[in-house]
């Protein structure tokens, strides 16, 4: 039986081929003009002044928060419902991860909770944009505004996810983005932070290079890291955000072939896309999710469990209100959903999820 994995990267012939001419050139595998020019041509698919190549999506958010100045005792708010790798990159920043509910309209940070969460040790508030929905990201915006709070985006599932005609991460003073495999474009690793503020993006690059604001020399203005990226992956990058258009169209076909067939089962709900939302992974919620998960590998298709809500986790063990965050991150399962998928696979699968819930739902 064929496998249908719930994600896989798509490397097409012109990837391979561009790495190899990458290769071919001499190039010494380093950061240099090809990430300067993926950085570029992803400043340029997000309409933002400034894309900071990093090793991947957690150092990416460490970098804005090193760079906004966070220290300890510093509160930032974030939804319940994101990858733990949110909330730690605030631990590793040195300030205090506080949880937040989201919206049961659209699995976002709710604003009316956000309100209450925030005091005279908030800095900042880190905004999710789950699977690629926009949620309440404008009035999450005029808070943060009020309040003289920082917002940064989480933009990790949202390349290619726009509100109207604005992408993703280009609402607060920074963005991160994330490259790694399930993405809808990949280097296997890598992240951007994504800025219009200028001196912001100075602070990100000398931190990212050792506290220098030059390569090639030992003078060194602040504390920093070595968060470099590899023109390697860049040549990757470069070559996968070509076919960015045909990749978003297929995203969005994906998720309308299993919404207008799963739409009107009962026992399932799913949230809906606006018109240039990108949908990263497909996400449905049931009563059972593990049951089915254990159904379908049965026919080789994978799924994966969606995040458990944070509060829940060991190393937070936060009691509270959390409503909404408990309820759907228990019933979540996301769907094969990488952008090879076939039809035929998407109705095999459709399929057998209608014969679950016939036959094995009440049990
Ligand atoms: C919402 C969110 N934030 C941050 C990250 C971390 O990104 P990375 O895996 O590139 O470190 C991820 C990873 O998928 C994520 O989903």
């Amino acid at each position: 039986m064929k496998k249908i994995n719930q994600i896989e990267p798509v490397i097409s012939l012109n990837d391979k081929l561009a790495i190899n001419k990458y290769l071919k050139s001499g190039g010494w595998i380093t950061e240099n003009k090809i990430s300067k020019k993926f950085e570029k041509n992803f400043s340029d698919l997000v309409g933002a002044k400034h894309s900071i190549l990093h090793p991947n999506g957690t150092l990416t958010l460490l970098s804005i928060m090193l760079a906004l100045g966070l220290k300890k005792n510093d509160e930032v708010i974030l939804p319940n419902y994101t990858m733990v790798a949110t909330a730690n990159a605030v631990i590793l920043a040195g300030a205090k991860p506080i949880l937040c509910d989201i919206s049961d309209e659209n699995l976002c940070l709710d604003p009316n909770k956000l309100t209450n969460k925030i005091n005279k040790n908030t800095k900042a508030v880190i905004y999710v944009t789950l699977n690629g929905r926009s949620g309440f990201i404008k009035q999450i915006q005029k808070i943060c505004k009020k309040k003289k709070l920082y917002l940064i985006e989480d933009s990790a599932h949202s390349i290619g996810s726009y509100l109207n005609k604005k992408h993703h991460g280009t609402f607060g003073i920074a963005s991160s983005f994330s490259l790694s495999m399930p993405k809808l474009i990949t280097t296997g690793q890598g992240g951007f932070v994504v800025t219009n503020n200028k001196t912001l993006a100075n602070r990100v690059n000398e931190i990212k290079n050792f506290g220098r604001r030059r390569d090639g020399n030992d003078i060194y203005f602040s504390v920093g890291y070595n968060f470099k990226f590899t023109d390697l992956q860049s040549s990757l990058g470069i070559s996968q955000l070509q076919n960015i258009k045909q990749r978003i169209k297929k995203k969005k076909q994906i998720f309308h072939h299993y919404y207008k067939n799963l739409k009107k089962i009962k026992e399932i709900k799913m949230f809906e896309f606006q018109k240039n939302e990108t949908p990263w992974f497909i996400d449905i919620y049931l009563k059972n999710p593990k049951k089915l998960q254990e159904y379908l590998k049965k026919f080789n298709i994978t799924t994966r469990l969606v995040y458990p809500p944070l509060n829940s986790l060991k190393i937070f063990k936060i009691k509270g209100s959390f409503a909404n965050s408990t309820y759907y991150c228990n019933r979540g399962l996301w769907l094969p959903s990488s952008i090879n998928l076939k039809e035929k696979d998407i109705k095999f699968i459709i399929n057998k999820i209608k014969i679950f819930l016939n036959n094995y739902a009440q049990n």
